[in-house]
Formats: C-alpha cells, sequence, structure tokens
C-alpha cells in the first residue's frame, strides 16, 4: 500500500519555525512506528504572495486536494498588511478551506496538569478538562446573502444573514457525533432557537440526525448564550459541543482560553469523507505568524505539534499513535520543559523551539 501523504504549507513568521519541529516528530513516526509519508512542501500566504504574486498558486490548491492531510503553520505579517484584499495572506488560506469544504472545524480546549496553574480559573474547575467544540466553517453569518453596508435615506445600514440549509447542518452533526462516539459519547448542540429561525431548524436537524443515526449518543440543546457561562462555570460537564460559524468561533476561543497559551492550541478542519473513508483534512496551529517573535526562536512549536497528533487520530489511524504523540507532549511539560510563552510569573530560565522539539523527540524514544 503507498504511503500516506502530507501536504506542509509552512507559510509565514513562526509557521517555518514550528513546522520544523514538526518535520522532526514526522521523521520519527518513519524511523520508529513504520509509519512513513510521502511529503511534499509549498508555499502558502505571504511566502507564496512573494513568489507567485498571489497567497495560494492553482497548483498548491490542487495538490492540496489530492493528499490524505494538509499540515498548515501560519500565514501573514505586517509586511502583507497594505497588499490588496483579493492577495491579503489570510486569503490563502480562506481559499483551502473554502475548496476543500472544510466544513467541520474541530477546536479541543484540554487542560494539561502542569499547565493549570495558568487558567485564569481556579484550577479545580480546569484540571482534567478535555472538550472539543466543532464549529461549522464554511456557512451561516459570515457567508449569507444579502450582505453589505448601504444608505436608507440619511443614514448607513450594515447586513449580513445567517443562513443555513437542512444539509449544512446535518454534515457538521454527523461530524460531531462521530467525534462524541471515539469519545465520551456526549454532544451538546449550541445555537439561539428562542430567537433565530436558524437556530430552530438547527436544533431539529441535530435531534432529527441523533434519532436515525445516532441515538446511542447522549445529546443535549443548550441556547449559546448559556453555553458561554456554563463554559466559565463548569466547562468539565461538556464533551463534544456543536455549533454554528458564528457561536463556533466566540465559544472556540472562550474554551481555549480556559486552559493557557495560545502556544499550546491545536485545530483541524475536515470535510467529506475521501475514497480512503477518511475527511479531507487540513490541520493547523489555533495561533498566527506571531511577527512579534520571529526569528528570535521563542516559538511554542507544541500547538503544531498537537495538529500534527490530530493529523495522525483523525487522518491516520485510531489513536494509537496521536496517544503517543500527545502523552509525549504531557511528560514533557511534567518535566517542567517551558518555551517563553509558558513562563509563569515566577520567571525561571525559557527554552528554545529547537530544545522543545529536542525534549519531546526525547520523551517519544
Ligand atoms: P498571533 O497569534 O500571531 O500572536 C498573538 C500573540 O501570541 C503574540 O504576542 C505572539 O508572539 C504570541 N504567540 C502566538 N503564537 C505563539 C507561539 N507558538 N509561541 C509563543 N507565542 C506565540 O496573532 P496576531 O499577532 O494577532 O497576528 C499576527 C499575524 O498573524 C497577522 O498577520 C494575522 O493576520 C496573522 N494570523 C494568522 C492566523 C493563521 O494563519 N491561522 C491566525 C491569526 C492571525
Ligand atoms: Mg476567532
Amino acid at each position: 500500500m503507498a504511503n500516506p501523504s502530507l501536504l506542509i504549507l509552512a507559510g509565514d513568521g513562526i509557521g517555518p519555525e514550528v513546522m520544523a519541529e514538526v518535520r522532526r516528530v514526522i521523521d520519527w513516526f518513519g524511523a520508529n512506528k513504520d509509519l512513513t509519508f510521502d511529503v511534499s512542501e509549498d508555499l502558502v500566504g505571504g511566502a507564496a504572495y512573494d513568489n507567485h504574486g498571489t497567497p495560494l498558486h492553482d497548483d498548491t490548491m490542487a495538490k492540496a486536494q489530492k493528499v490524505d492531510a494538509v499540515l498548515l503553520g501560519a500565514v501573514g505579517g505586517p509586511k502583507y498588511d497594505d497588499l490588496d484584499f483579493s492577495v491579503k495572506p489570510e486569503r490563502g488560506l480562506l481559499r483551502l478551506r473554502k475548496e476543500m469544504d472544510l466544513f467541520s472545524n474541530l477546536r479541543p480546549a484540554q487542560c494539561f496538569d502542569a499547565l493549570a496553574d495558568f487558567s485564569s480559573l481556579k484550577k479545580d474547575i480546569v484540571s482534567g478538562l478535555d472538550i472539543m467544540i466543532v464549529r461549522e466553517l464554511t456557512s451561516g453569518v459570515y457567508f449569507g446573502e444579502p450582505r453589505g453596508i448601504h444608505r436608507e435615506g440619511n443614514e448607513r445600514v450594515g447586513i449580513n444573514t445567517q443562513r443555513y440549509t437542512e444539509s449544512e447542518i446535518a454534515r457538521v452533526a454527523r461530524s460531531a457525533f462521530e467525534l462524541a462516539r471515539k469519545r465520551s459519547n456526549k454532544v451538546c448542540s449550541m445555537e439561539k432557537a428562542n430567537v433565530m429561525e436558524s437556530g430552530i431548524l438547527w436544533r431539529d436537524v441535530v435531534q432529527e440526525i441523533h434519532d436515525a443515526e445516532y441515538p446511542d449518543v447522549e445529546l443535549s440543546h443548550m441556547y449559546a448564550d448559556n453555553g458561554a457561562m456554563q463554559l466559565v462555570r463548569a466547562p468539565k460537564q461538556f464533551d463534544v459541543i456543536v455549533t454554528d460559524n458564528l457561536f463556533g468561533d466566540v465559544l472556540s476561543d472562550c474554551a481555549a482560553m480556559l486552559t493557557g497559551s495560545l502556544g499550546m492550541l491545536p485545530s483541524a478542519s475536515l470535510g467529506l469523507p475521501m475514497a480512503n473513508g477518511r475527511p479531507k483534512a487540513m490541520y493547523e496551529p489555533v495561533h498566527g505568524s506571531a511577527p512579534d517573535i520571529t526569528g528570535q526562536g521563542k516559538a511554542n512549536p507544541i500547538a503544531c505539534i498537537l495538529s500534527f497528533a490530530m493529523a495522525l487520530r483523525y487522518s491516520f489511524d485510531e489513536g494509537a499513535h496521536a496517544d503517543l504523540l500527545e502523552g509525549a507532549v504531557e511528560r514533557v511539560l511534567a518535566d517542567g520543559a517551558r518555551t517563553a510563552d509558558l513562563m509563569g510569573p515566577d520567571g525561571g530560565t525559557p527554552i528554545s523551539t529547537t530544545e522543545m522539539g529536542d525534549a519531546i523527540l526525547a520523551a517519544l524514544d
């Protein structure tokens, strides 16, 4: 059988720095676990603009459509701030998500015990936290028509439209139920069915998909504003949360920050199943290109390494390799390894990006 294929798009700023550490982890699996990837690399974002005058070349897009998974670093930076909107680095990322139809965005919020003191919440509220927010990514109010700003009489009016079709809700609901079956078998769906028709449809469709296809999964519904309160009050009551694009944007950022640094947060964006039965997929850290620390060896590579762990889990096996990698990260943190973003108020000496990579490889060994 052919090796699984990976396309690496390291991008801009600290993207290439953190991706270099992921490359070493990928090589480790090849050398030690009989899991060899066909890895290709290409440009995205500002790096692609500098070379091709576009943030994503058509050839790169075509490659992304063919591989088993895409790993992305980060895009953007001050150098590109004045570019026309049509060629901004972020447009490369948006094009990938759109053309690969990555409708299901997975954002875990997991508390590593060694970092529980970092949370803005009390340790016992976050200790052991492990939840997954599934955000619909390709529809909803960010995309609905009509939209725009127009004049009515002597004032301006701004319009965005929340629009969801039944099939758009059904496919992200399925994605959440499938995930739940691999976790604690529990899904909470969040919308505002009390004030939005799209929320009523959301609630109905999620319930219908549940009853017809996933009756074994425990399903509850919650208004999204209450969900925000519950996430801060008692986050451990949740396992998988499924919600729309707008609420998911806000709730996933909120949940993620329960657990600490941006340098720790991975994500996955999944689409429809491919011929191999696995979803079309792109994995990327939540953070951006961090121009303020680029080139200084300060970037924490863990967000990107945990994104690769998600790739192992959702694109390449049933989780044994992902468990191994996540366990190595956990041990390294427990042993006290800290990049600069993980230094508490007590100070200490931070290690570099490469030293964190060294520590994780040593823990894997
Ligand atoms: P950012 O995530 O790049 O940085 C925010 C803060 O977190 C900075 O102080 C940075 O040093 C720190 N930080 C981020 N990642 C870190 C890591 N791995 N280790 C240690 N510290 C880390 O967000 P910002 O500054 O708002 O945006 C910078 C550029 O990145 C902009 O051009 C923005 O458009 C782009 N961006 C790209 C994203 C992507 O590629 N998915 C997401 C967010 C922003
Ligand atoms: Mg956001």
